[in-house]
């Protein structure tokens, strides 16, 4: 299975020597979690951009960005810059459906890939209308705000639940899954359905980057 990093719990003085383990050890993806202090309580913005700075300038790894924000437009042309592979935003974040789907084609116009982020609490039904405007769905496993949360268990109905809409509707979108994944849980995360997943603190906080990393991708 591929396997994203995320980078959140990264720490700033070892930023750089970090990222170059993370791309000896073959993460698949790093994942930028951008926080704006007001959808989430945390604020990472400035941390962030200097992160996905130092990623540009030393990896042809792609990158994913993980909008937990309000205002999605001003953080996606932000985010733009570092030419993200993908830029997830929050289902949660708007209100009213038509600006889900303007900021879907925005962020396409820029040939960027688009998808959108669940959260815990919210239904999964909610997503179905738009699975055919975006490419990935991004099933938060935890709540968002911070690295190192359990994983809640819940999320395996949500995953095999949102997976078999997929397959019945012949749609394309993959299943990303965020929070409090870890070596022994990500295979029946997988066997839900999942496509790949984020992992941060389990990675960031083991000795050897290549050795968990590979122990994923042998799932
Ligand atoms: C949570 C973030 C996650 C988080 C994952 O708000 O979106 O990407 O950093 O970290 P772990 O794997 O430690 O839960
Ligand atoms: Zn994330």
């Amino acid at each position: 299975m591929e396997i994203s990093t995320s980078i959140l719990s990264v720490k700033e003085e070892e930023s750089v020597h970090t990222f170059y383990r993370l791309e000896t050890a073959h993460t698949d993806y790093y994942h930028i979690d951008v926080m704006d202090g007001k959808f989430v309580e945390t604020n990472t913005i400035n941390k962030m951009q200097k992160y996905a700075d130092e990623l540009k300038n030393i990896t042809n790894i792609p990158t994913e960005v993980h909008l937990m924000v309000k205002d999605v437009r001003k953080y996606a042309d932000m985010f733009l810059a570092c030419s993200p592979r993908i830029i997830y935003f929050h289902i949660e974040a708007f209100e009213n459906e038509n600006d889900i789907l303007e900021m879907i084609q925005y962020i396409k116009n820029e040939n960027c890939m688009v998808g959108l982020a669940i959260n815990p609490e919210t239904e999964i039904e909610k997503i179905y209308k738009f699975l055919p405007k975006i490419h990935n769905v991004l099933v938060m496993s935890v709540h968002p705000g911070k690295s190192g949360q359990d994983f809640i268990e819940s999320s395996i109905d949500k995953i095999s639940t949102l997976k078999k809409y997929i397959d019945e509707n012949k749609l394309d979108n993959l299943i990303e899954v965020d929070g409090g994944v870890n070596i022994e849980n990500a295979k029946t995360i997988k066997e839900a359905g999942a496509d790949y997943v984020v992992c941060g603190s389990y990675i960031i906080n083991s000795k050897d980057y290549r050795y968990t990393i590979n122990k994923f991708k042998e799932i």
